[in-house]
């Protein structure tokens, strides 16, 4: 059985015992690795993330009885039960808000929310920074856009129901990355995202490269007010260039008229400009097949998000320096997604997989002794409804 396949049979099984019926609908949506672009995207500059096949399946039916019903299967079989007819109010547990969040989100573009039966299961890793959330999120969005909204919605604006839910409902400031690639993605490829006009463009990931995520065994911890802290330092940047956001900042810019900036704000947003000018160049050396280009790019944006937007960890620099010293030029590695923890990615020559898991496994520990946990990953499609 495949892992989608074992995900379905799960989520299947704990629908039928817990509403005693079928389901009518099945959707999915898949967590992300980011290759490169790390907090470019709320300064309307570019990413380039992969879906992967870690993803996030809901089962629903819409019910006579008005409430709407969730049975969360990954949560000790927690459930939630509300009136979509009232106003929904925040809940402690996190999972239920996301729930609540994108209904919330529907409601405000005046979609129709009725009564529904739910059940979720996923296999994304939570606190990894893989995007869990935005798969669930995502998920759901797909799932009522299919059967309250038919037609109406675009894979965009999925992503924007989602982001909105976290943005507005959980309270977490992030970007549009995460739900654009959980949204967007396409099979076998990684996808280009201008987060200003939100235009996507799929780049092919050459065959012979093989796509590891490395979990450092360090939960992100205070993950929030760093990333707001950070936001905040790059919003005050771009009010000293004149700029509306740091995307329209140039390189030769940024150095001449650096007088009277601070200097963490100063390399704050070196780190955003010459990250922008990076992914580019990434796509660019995907396309090519240059992947010494790639890997030199990588370094180059792990070492900025070490340096200059200090978002990186002791042990994740020396996961990261062990596996480029197995790569060399035959592939790239960096910390990916928002900091403070988390996994690294590995876009390498598929002949030198083995070896990074070995040394991985072999040679890395975590400060209190947890060892590294590889996932191989498939870049992935994203949000679909799935054949019942
Ligand atoms: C988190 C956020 C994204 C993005 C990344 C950093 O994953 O959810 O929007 O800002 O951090 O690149």
């Amino acid at each position: 059985m495949t892992r989608r396949d074992q995900l379905e049979v799960r989520v299947l099984d704990a629908f039928r015992a817990a509403y005693g019926s079928e389901p009518e609908m099945l959707a999915v949506a898949p967590g992300r690795v980011n290759l490169i672009g790390e907090h470019t995207d709320y300064n309307d500059g570019f990413v380039l993330p992969c879906a992967i096949d870690y993803e996030t399946i809901i089962a629903a039916r819409r019910s006579n009885g008005g409430q709407i019903s969730i049975l969360a299967c990954d949560q000790n079989a927690e459930t939630d039960q509300f009136d979509p007819a009232q106003p929904f109010v925040a809940q402690k547990q996190e999972w239920k808000n996301h729930v609540r969040g994108v209904l919330a989100s529907f409601r405000q573009r005046s979609l129709p929310v009725s009564g529904m039966e739910i059940a979720v299961s996923g296999n994304v890793p939570q606190g990894a920074g893989l995007s869990s959330s935005a798969s669930l999120s995502v998920a759901l969005a797909k799932l009522c856009s299919e059967q309250l909204a038919p037609g109406t919605l675009s894979p965009t604006d999925l992503a924007q129901i989602a982001q909105q839910s976290e943005n507005d409902f959980v309270g977490t400031a992030c970007g549009i990355m995460d739900q654009l690639a959980s949204a967007r993605a396409t099979s076998g490829n990684a996808l280009q995202i201008d987060c200003r006009s939100l235009d996507v463009k799929a780049v092919a990931v050459p065959t012979d490269l093989g796509l590891l995520v490395i979990h450092s065994g360090i939960t992100r911890g205070l993950v929030d007010s760093a990333y707001n802290e950070r936001r905040a330092q790059c919003e005050l940047a771009a009010q000293h260039y004149g700029v509306s956001a740091l995307r329209d900042l140039t390189i030769d810019q940024l150095k001449a008229n650096r007088a009277g900036l601070d200097d963490v704000s100063y390399r704050r947003a070196r780190h955003v400009v010459t990250e922008n000018a990076r992914v580019l160049e990434a796509s660019k050396a995907l396309e090519n097949g240059d992947i010494a280009k790639l890997s030199q790019l990588m370094a180059q944006s792990h070492a900025s998000m070490r340096d200059d937007f200090e978002i990186t960890l002791p042990a994740i620099d020396e996961l990261v320096a062990m596996v480029a010293a197995v790569l060399e030029e035959s592939g790239g590695v960096r910390m990916t997604g928002g900091g403070f923890g988390g996994c690294i990615v590995v876009l390498a020559k598929r002949d030198r997989l083995d070896d990074v898991h070995a040394v991985a496994e072999r040679d890395y520990r975590a400060p209190d002794g947890t060892k590294a946990q590889i996932f191989a990953c498939q870049p992935s499609s994203g949000a679909a409804l799935l054949e019942l």
